[in-house]
């Protein structure tokens, strides 16, 4: 063999390895070498070609990698999305919790039965059984959307593989939390803060071989899908599976009013630290699975339950410095730098002052003692300043007035409260380089984009490397820089690549969520999206004239008031908002919002309440006409369909209008009817 012919074996042959490896990541989700040791052979072939220009003809690196998807684990849609719950902090919350409830289902004072049971720290998972036999383990994902990670969940002794009984139904989605033991993570702590995030980890190997050596356990707290359905209360529901021998948690039970809650908050508050697992609260929910649908849902959370949070762990630490920090709304937010302190396992070095108010209020000074607390993943925040402790030369702290661009801050006069907020705020938008930084982090988030690789501390990375600048940029980076840093290679460069261009394809409705409009939540970036339909209707907002019709007609919408328009109005004022809005819409490919349940009672009907109902509340009245399709307005004109009318207190000039523009009127009864039909 000639030199030449060596050469061009030891191509082929580097080739045939690549190719080879590039099978076990993507085809077996298993690779048998490191991603350093990949990189390397990549490298090598790479430097041969180019040292060679004869070798050119066997094919560049890029064409051999990355022509499959390169995400870790395939995503598959929830059956029912996987939401989060509310979090309560105090005896006030359980209350207020009640008394939506009551006030929702108009119960007038009948008390609803709860089931309570320990808030689990851990990783929620849902696994689906058809027939018995369990056929797909999912992670959460983004609540719409998760992983396969049936493998992995196999590797779980306790979760039964087949179910035996004679009345199982077709199907059936058992909800649970995955955890480690306290005691086992002690065992095998490697690299992980906390026992969740090694539960966590372990779930997301690429090697179910590697998630079965790591002991993982697991409580099932919930029903997802089931078809037909055999359960009527949460209750029943868990002392059913648990006798088809899922593990359910011993310590959950019915209560009944603020009293008894308050009374097992203590006592499992008690056996916490006793426990061999995490727990970080009691989860609260209505027994009665009925009234659970009746209640059904924000658009996060459900109304029937909340999540009762145990008190946070303390600490005593000393203030270093304070500085502030701007969010992506402009709000300033005071950040206490203090001297390291672990709390509950995690060392902390910054707390949270809240705001101006706060800091007068507590009269909190650099060289202070205090007391902070953390809870869950929340920021820790300062409990009390120990002032005997102060040393003369203590000074008052004085609020920069300034934004860290040096712009001047205000603290905005609110027209719903007609007050003075709390927050001083940066008037900037995207010429803030803070503000714009944060934006940034905003949009790729889990509710907005969810671009899975970009997190904060890469959006951070790239911003201070200028790689990112504004939106758009994220779907124009410069792959060739970013092989170049540390952490970066080929693998982990083309699953980015992957999740940015899925992301390409987003609905309207999170696509207004994701350019952060001030007061335009999901909520109502939903209500925008169903009023808009298409990404063409909504950049007429971008043109000044058009945009004040448009402002006027949309007041007409339940949920959008004065405060949201004003927001929209001034957020399209601004042209750098708008070039900026332009420039990533155009990268993209925005769905049309879709009507929902088209064939519903009230299908496409625009409706108006006026007046109270014997058996429902104005909440379940409208989630009621929302859920058949209908749409809800906040004010009465001649688009209006229906007019319905509550038998208490209708509101007379409404009844007359509406007659007047020969809108058809329903009384209580046959609303009723309706509905009963
Ligand atoms: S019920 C919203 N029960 O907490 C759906 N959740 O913050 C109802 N969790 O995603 C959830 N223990 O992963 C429920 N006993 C329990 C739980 C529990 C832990 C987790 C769960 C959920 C998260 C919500």
């Amino acid at each position: 063999m000639n030199e030449k012919q060596k050469i061009k074996k030891e191509h082929k042959n580097l080739i045939n390895q690549i190719k080879k490896h590039n099978k076990h990541y993507f085809d077996k989700d298993n690779p048998i070498i490191s991603d350093s040791q990949y990189d390397k052979l990549k490298r090598k072939l790479v430097d041969l070609e180019k040292k060679y220009s004869f070798l050119k003809s066997y094919g560049s690196v890029n064409e051999i990698v990355g022509t499959k998807p390169s995400n870790k684990f395939k995503k598959i849609k929830h059956l029912k999305p996987m939401l989060s719950l509310t979090n309560a902090f105090n005896k006030n919350d359980i209350e207020d919790f009640l008394k939506k409830i009551n006030n929702f289902l108009n119960s007038k004072g009948k008390i609803v039965e709860l089931f309570t049971e320990p808030k689990i720290d851990g990783i929620s998972a849902t696994l689906i059984y058809e027939k018995g036999i369990l056929t797909k383990g999912l992670s959460r994902g983004d609540g719409v959307t998760g992983e396969d990670i049936l493998e992995n969940i196999k590797t779980i002794s306790k979760i039964p593989k087949i179910i035996k009984d004679d009345n199982l139904p077709d199907l059936l989605e058992i909800r649970c939390e995955i955890f480690i033991g306290k005691s086992d993570f002690q065992k095998i702590n490697k690299n992980f803060a906390n026992p969740r995030n090694a539960a966590g980890g372990s779930l997301r190997q690429k090697d179910p071989k590697e998630t079965a050596k790591i002991p993982l356990k697991y409580f099932a707290y919930g029903l997802g899908a089931v078809e037909p359905n055999k359960f009527f209360t949460q209750s029943n529901f868990l002392k059913k599976i648990s006798e088809w021998g899922f593990s359910t948690n011993p310590m959950s039970k019915k209560v009944v009013g603020v009293q008894e809650i308050e009374k097992e908050h203590q006592k499992i508050d008690n056996l916490r630290s006793s426990l061999n697992y995490d727990i970080d609260g009691l989860v609260l929910k209505v027994n009665d699975f009925h009234l659970q649908q009746r209640l059904g849902n924000t658009s996060n959370a459900p109304r029937w339950a909340i999540a009762y949070k145990f008190s946070a762990e303390k600490a005593i630490t000393k203030i270093m410095d304070i500085s502030i920090q701007v969010g992506r709304t402009g709000a300033i937010t005071p950040v206490a730098k203090v001297d390291p302190v672990t709390v509950g396992g995690v060392v902390v070095s910054n707390a949270t002052l809240h705001n101006e108010d706060e800091i007068k209020r507590k009269d909190i000074r650099i060289g202070d003692f205090i007391q902070i607390q953390r809870a869950g993943d929340v920021i820790p925040q300062v409990v009390s300043v120990d002032i005997s402790k102060r040393t003369n030369t203590s000074e008052k702290f004085s609020f920069p007035t300034n934004c860290l661009c040096g712009s001047p801050t205000k603290k905005e006069f609110s027209k719903s409260t007609k007050k003075e907020d709390a927050i001083r705020r940066c008037l900037k938008g995207y010429e803030c380089k803070y503000i714009a930084r944060e934006k940034l982090k905003h949009i790729v988030s889990k509710e907005a984009f969810n671009i899975e690789g970009l997190g904060k501390k890469v959006i951070d990375q790239f911003w201070d490397l200028k790689l990112i600048k504004e939106p758009s940029d994220i779907f124009n980076l410069n792959y060739k820089k970013i092989l170049q840093l540390e952490g970066w290679g080929d693998l982990s460069i083309n699953n980015l690549k992957n999740a940015i261009s899925n992301s390409k394809n987003i609905s309207l409705e999170k696509f207004i969520f994701s350019i952060g409009i001030r007061h335009i939540g999901q909520e109502n970036a939903k209500i925008l999206a169903s009023f808009f339909i298409s990404i063409e209707e909504f950049s007429k907002l971008y043109d000044n004239k058009l945009r004040k019709k448009l402002l006027k007609n949309l007041l007409e919408l339940d949920g959008i008031g004065e405060t949201q328009i004003d927001a929209i109005d001034n957020f399209f004022s601004n042209k750098i908002n708008i070039k900026i809005t332009k420039n990533l819409s155009s990268n993209l490919d925005i769905i049309s919002y879709s009507i929902k349940s088209k064939n519903g009672k009230f299908s496409n009907k625009k409706i108006m309440f006026t007046g109270g109902f014997q058996n429902m509340s104005r909440s379940e009245a409208k989630s009621i006409a929302e859920n058949n399709g209908g749409k809800v307005l906040g004010s009465l004109s001649k688009k209006l369909d229906y007019l319905i009318v509550g038998d208490s207190k209708p509101t007379k000039r409404k009844v007359d209008q509406a007659k007047e523009l020969k809108i058809r009127i329903i009384f209580e009864k046959e609303w009723n009817k309706i509905l009963n039909s």
